[in-house]
């Protein structure tokens, strides 16, 4: 079975519409921990619009399970993380005036930064990942970067328009599955599911991982956050 990180950013960003101190996206992070959540993922934007460095010092202090620190490259954040060595970091593009990550981390592209990057993370003992588009050349050029594993855009699936979109959406992640898995890296899978889409991907199997935010967040206002992580631990373990 998966194993589910709960990407918790959007508690934080219920606490920022207020700058308040709540909700805590620390106390949600237990009470994913509590359902049996594997990990917590976060991302320290450069903006801080939901997570700051407090959060992130506090969340490595409290969960047990796995900090997956989703960040850019940007070498104030890089120095951060090597401070606090969450156990794994998520290399993903970013720029200001996005709502939501968009896109893949261009490995191609940024390949001799990116080597350097990941060099100085994984002495720290972090494991890296890289958030890049199912596509072979991103595949290849992260595990000649030195990544340890990929977590494959699921995006484009999530807001296929049709059926036959989503299918070619779900073929492009499988090929990208495959091809991955035999260049040694680990392959994680996220953005844009939801309790109604994850069923082919639970289902396909090979993923270490998923990381799911939004959905799991918009669902824990309704019901608590202890049940929306089970709920969607439940839909892993039944694909
Ligand atoms: N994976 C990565 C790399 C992301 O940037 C995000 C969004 O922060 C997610 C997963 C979670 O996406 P969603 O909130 O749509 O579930």
């Amino acid at each position: 079975m998966s194993l589910l990180n709960v990407n918790i950013d959007h508690v934080a960003t219920v606490r920022q519409a207020r700058r308040a101190d709540e909700p805590d996206p620390v106390w949600a992070a237990v009470q994913c921990e509590l359902a049996g959540a594997n990990g917590i993922t976060v991302h320290l934007r450069q903006d801080r619009r939901h997570i700051n460095e407090r959060d992130v010092r506090i969340l490595k202090e409290t969960v047990a399970c796995k900090l997956n620190l989703e960040m850019s490259l940007a070498e104030p954040i890089v120095r951060f993380a090597e401070t606090i060595r969450p156990q794994q970091v998520t290399l993903v593009p970013e720029t200001r005036a996005e709502v939501t990550t968009e896109g893949g981390l261009d490995c191609v592209r940024l390949q001799k930064q990116l080597t350097q990057i990941v060099k100085r993370i994984r002495r720290k003992g972090i494991l890296v990942s890289a958030f890049i588009l199912p596509d072979e050349k991103q595949i290849l050029a992260s595990a000649e970067a030195g990544c340890d594993a990929v977590e494959l855009h699921t995006g484009p699936y999530a807001s296929a328009k049709t059926d036959a979109a989503a299918e070619k959406a779900l073929n492009r992640i499988r090929d990208g599955r495959d091809i991955a898995s035999a260049a040694g890296l680990i392959v994680h899978a996220g953005h844009g599911l939801t309790y109604r889409n994850i069923r082919p991907l639970a289902r396909m199997g090979g993923f270490c991982e998923f990381n799911i935010g939004h959905s799991i967040v918009s669902r824990a206002v309704l019901v608590g956050m202890r049940q929306a992580a089970e709920e969607m631990i439940r839909l892993l373990s039944e694909g």
